[in-house]
């Protein structure tokens, strides 16, 4: 896979970040632990967060997580989602009070709105508080229209799923980033817990072992990251342990089609 920057001068996208649906999204004494898995994180440098006004609590429980762990290490890319301008200025106004006034790739969650938020969020760009723009969607059935905004060359990122049981992204949308030269976020890479619940045997991961696979979840991020169109996985865990595995994944050597096939035969066992 190829290392992306984002922009000219901005810091280098980890092949691992984390997902912040659900994990982040907590009250309470359970605030504390999901710090720490913020924090190992940043020491693994899957330092990568994606987040959005959608995950209830999670913008402000990653915000705070930074400030006690390190804000300047961390890429935040978080999300607008809203078909309401002023809720939409809401939303972005919180997001920078979270994240110290700035934020690293602010995207468009699920489409919504998008030319009018793409018009405000290169605005903030000129403004210096946003250093790339990107657009977000989880559903097949809206690449057509994800395709049209990366056409019109007003998106630096785009944010899909993909995992060894779900390729669509392969046969038009990864094709378009390539060719427009952008950078590609890869949402859901364990099927949200789905391929991961059921993991083949040990012994089955063998043929997977020169390529430094440890365990299943390894094997299914490393199966994205061996796409070289994909500049980052985003896995969502609540452990600190599963933290430190997934980021683990995000080193070379990559699987070549032989490997790929192989994973794909597993999770659709
Ligand atoms: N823009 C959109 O429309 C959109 C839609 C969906 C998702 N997303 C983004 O993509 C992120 C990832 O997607 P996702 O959260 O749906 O699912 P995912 O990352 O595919 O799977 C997360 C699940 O896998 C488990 N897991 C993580 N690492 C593991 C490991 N090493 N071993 C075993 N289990 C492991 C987690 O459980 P534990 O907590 O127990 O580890 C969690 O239940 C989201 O958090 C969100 O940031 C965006």
């Amino acid at each position: 896979m190829e290392r992306r920057a984002l922009g000219a001068d901005g810091p280098e996208v980890p092949a691992v970040g984390l997902g912040t649906w659900q994990v982040l999204d907590v009250r309470g004494r359970e605030q504390e632990q999901r710090h720490e898995v913020v924090r190992a994180a940043l020491e693994e440098g899957a330092n990568l967060f994606d987040s959005s006004p959608m995950y209830g609590e999670a913008e402000r429980v990653l915000g705070d997580a930074l400030r006690m762990h390190g804000r300047e290490g961390a890429i935040v890319a978080t999300k607008v989602w809203t078909p309401n301008d002023r809720e939409a200025e809401r939303q972005i106004e919180n997001s920078l009070s979270y994240f110290g006034g700035h934020i690293e790739l602010y995207q468009v969650h699920n489409l919504v709105a998008v030319g009018r938020r793409l018009d405000t969020l290169r605005r903030l760009e000129d403004e210096g508080r946003v250093r790339a723009v990107g657009a977000t969607h989880y559903s097949r059935a809206a690449f057509g229209d994800l395709m049209s905004v990366m056409r019109n060359g007003r998106v630096d990122f785009v944010h899909v799923p993909y995992n060894a049981a779900e390729t669509s992204v392969t046969e038009e949308v990864l094709p378009l980033a390539e060719e427009l030269g952008l950078g590609v976020i890869v949402m859901v890479p364990l099927g949200s817990g789905r391929l991961v619940r059921n993991p083949p045997p040990q012994s089955e991961l063998g043929p997977l072992r020169e390529f430094g696979v440890e365990t299943w979840a390894q094997a299914l991020l490393k199966f994205v990251l061996s796409d070289r169109r994909v500049s980052c996985a985003i896995p969502a865990t609540s452990s600190t342990r599963r933290m430190r595995e997934n980021a683990r994944a995000g080193e070379p050597p990559w699987f070549g089609e032989e490997e790929r096939r192989y994973v794909a035969g597993l999770a659709r066992r």
